[in-house]
């Protein structure tokens, strides 16, 4: 495993990689991925083996555009108009299979549907035209652990499961994109994300929420959320408004009275956008020796707050065999 500078010859390296068959970690805006042409079989198995994940719990397949991605899924309007306004940036898009889809079953765990979207980063896009081919990702990350969003988290994570990282800094939106389906009869949000249910309503009218159950239907509509999940080993007590001796406390705003061992704070101006870009990463940092438990201060659930929520609610659920993704 080796943490790389991208460089044009090292994004070619690692393109060369993807074309045969290999797995390279690389940076989106969300968080990082571990991707391979999403239309090798063989390699896309090579991820689920890397991530330890379930079989049953599909990938994304990220492409450049909008044109790219009617190749593989039966384009509509409303994805037109999401596309035109989301794209390159963190929205997904779950859309039916073109008959002759190029994308591997395994991409989408045999589902006769794609989730697709296109990363607003520099070195994916780079990556993804230098290998002329579609990448199916997950995020970086053992099933069921903290999404990375630096390369080092990558590397902790996966250790020697990946050749190649290639290093973009610090993931700046810092939550996974926002999935979406288009193939209900009202579109369905499967995961909050990057992009505000907000904004995307603002667009395209009222979404239908998929409560996200440890089983049950949204549970197969959308394997990867299941409930306990983003996980560190140390227990999560959420809504802290005060903290214990022995915890350590996520804050977001005005931090609560009390001591405790050890501080992070998401955004001292209680910014959302400020508080998904450190969210993972200070999950992490208070996932330590000598902390009993974090306590995670309330943080409003409008706009990003949506995704934020979400995932430290998953965070603080402890049960493990709904772990998957
Ligand atoms: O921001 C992101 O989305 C990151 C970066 C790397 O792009 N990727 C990511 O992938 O978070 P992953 O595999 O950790 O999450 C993908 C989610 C899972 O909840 C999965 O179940 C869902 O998308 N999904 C994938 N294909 C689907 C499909 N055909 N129908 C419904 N849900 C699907
Ligand atoms: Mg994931």
């Amino acid at each position: 495993m080796k943490i790389v500078e991208p460089t044009a010859r090292s994004i070619a390296e690692a393109a060369r990689v993807v074309q045969q068959g290999g797995l390279v970690a690389f940076p989106t805006e969300t968080v990082y991925g571990l991707g391979a042409d999403a239309t090798n079989e063989r390699a896309v198995a090579a991820i689920f083996e890397a991530k330890r994940r379930p079989r049953f719990n599909p990938l994304i397949s990220h492409v450049l555009d909008a044109s790219e991605a009617r190749r593989f899924v039966q384009w509509n309007d409303v994805a037109e108009k999401l596309a035109t306004r989301f794209w390159p940036g963190p929205l997904t898009l779950v859309l039916p299979r073109v008959s002759d889809s190029p994308i591997a079953l395994l991409t989408t765990a045999g589902l006769d549907t794609v989730a697709i979207r296109a990363p607003a980063h520099p070195i994916a896009q780079a990556l993804m035209r230098a290998a002329e081919r579609p990448l199916a990702a997950p995020s970086a990350n053992r099933s069921g652990a903290v999404s990375p969003t630096t390369a080092l988290h990558v590397s902790e994570s996966l250790g020697e499961g990946v050749p190649i990282i290639l290093d973009g800094g610090p993931c700046l939106v810092g939550v996974e994109s926002t999935v979406l389906d288009l193939t209900t009869p009202v579109p369905t949000l499967l995961r909050p994300g990057g992009a505000t249910r907000e904004a995307i309503e603002a667009l395209i009218g009222p979404v239908a929420l998929s409560e996200a159950l440890p089983s049950g239907e949204s549970a197969l509509k959308s394997p990867g959320q299941l409930t306990s999940h983003y996980a560190p080993t140390r227990p999560v007590r959420l809504g802290a408004t005060a903290v214990a001796a022995d915890e350590g406390l996520l804050a977001f705003g005005a931090v609560v009275p009390g001591g405790a061992l050890l501080t992070f704070n998401l955004s001292p101006c209680a910014d959302l956008g400020e508080a998904a870009a450190n969210l993972f990463s200070m999950l992490r940092a208070l996932d330590r020796p000598g902390i009993g438990r974090i306590a995670v201060m309330p943080i409003p659930e409008t706009g990003l707050g949506l995704a934020i929520n979400d995932r430290l609610r998953r965070a603080a659920a402890d049960d493990d065999s709904g772990r998957a993704g």
